[in-house]
């Protein structure tokens, strides 16, 4: 979406929706970028419905509109020198006071100055103007905001888990910061480490061309763990990695099948026609430790002895690895 397509004062895209029962989502994620078209993606699918019923409130916002210049200038060369730019603190900070509320000292709520974001600047249309839910308090008011979590994806970043989408999904508030060219301004994360909890994240061991990728895969894994997203309230109990202690912990998930029952000569396995639940638990169970144990040795390395059962470490033991997941064939 460019800007020009955007209603004056509001965020690229918002969910806002008050929930029906709850009266207000169970979270709110504010994303920043100098990209906000980026994100049009979590209009669709899943998370497209999860933010139109208003499980989940989304909103995203221009950083160049807390950049003031003419030119609305976000980055300027590292200091002792290197290549590429470096995102400039100021717009950063001025972001995080809007979305989070200013620093202890000063008034939450006070009126923002003139040509500052949502004070009605001179470029109209540009700046995300007041943002809903935003300040002190949330909610009906009463209650204290909790704390938001600033995510900041960077391939510096501790490893992005399952665990860890499971943990924010059970946050209130959570402010991601798309970094781009050669990261952001050091001290923008001290800033903010002041009043909230900071997590600089990678998903995984390559360089993508800033943030906002990063932060799709992010938002997405968070928003499919809330609850009401996902169909069928097992699905998640049941993904890869198993974050919540399931059939599925630790693990990567085997094969998958539907009809038509043969195809190009190819049978479904008769075990997942037979009807006999347990049998079929444990064949998939057998299926996940196999292809764990082939594409994740790293994840089979660490299974605890504790979690494996005889079968288990048969299974394990065809494939390589000694009980508790100790690899012996590699
Ligand atoms: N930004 C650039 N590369 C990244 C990665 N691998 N993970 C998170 N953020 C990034």
């Amino acid at each position: 979406m460019r800007l020009s397509d955007r209603q004056p004062g509001r965020p690229a895209l918002a969910g806002w929706a008050r929930h029906p029962r709850t009266g207000g989502a169970a979270l709110r994620i504010d994303i920043v970028t100098i990209f906000p078209e980026f994100f049009a993606a979590l209009r669709v699918s899943l998370i497209g419905k999860a933010i139109a019923r208003g499980d989940v409130a989304i909103a995203v916002h221009d950083l160049r509109a807390w950049a003031h210049d003419p030119h609305r200038t976000v980055d300027d060369a590292p200091f002792g020198g290197g290549p590429g730019m470096v995102m400039k603190p100021e717009p950063w900070g001025e972001a995080l006071d809007a979305l989070a509320g200013p620093p202890a000292g000063l008034v939450a709520g006070a009126p923002a100055r003139p040509g500052q974001p949502g004070a009605g600047g001179s470029r109209a249309g540009r700046g995300p103007g007041p943002v809903p839910g935003s300040g002190a308090v949330r909610g009906s008011g009463a209650e204290p905001a909790a704390a938001p979590v600033l995510i900041v994806p960077t391939p510096s970043g501790v490893p992005f888990t399952q665990a860890m989408a499971a943990e924010l999904a059970g946050g209130a508030h959570l402010i991601v910061a798309c970094g781009r060219y050669e990261g952001i301004d050091s001290r923008v994360t001290e800033y903010a480490r002041a009043r909230m909890t900071v997590r600089e994240v990678s998903i995984g061991d390559y360089v993508l061309t800033g943030g906002e990728p990063a932060a799709l895969v992010i938002v997405d894994a968070i928003c499919r763990l809330l609850p009401g997203v996902l169909g069928n309230a097992c699905s998640a109990a049941d993904d890869s990695f198993g974050a919540g202690g399931g059939p599925m912990s630790g693990l990567v998930e085997g094969p998958v099948y539907t009809r038509p029952r043969v195809w190009h000569g190819m049978a479904v396995p008769a075990v997942l026609l037979s009807g006999d639940h347990g049998a079929i638990a444990r064949w998939r169970r057998d299926q996940a430790l196999r292809r764990t144990a082939r594409n994740r040795p790293d994840l089979a390395a660490r299974l605890p002895a504790s979690a494996l059962d005889a079968r288990d470490r048969e299974v394990l033991a065809a494939a390589g690895f000694a009980a508790g997941g100790e690899d012996v064939a590699h």
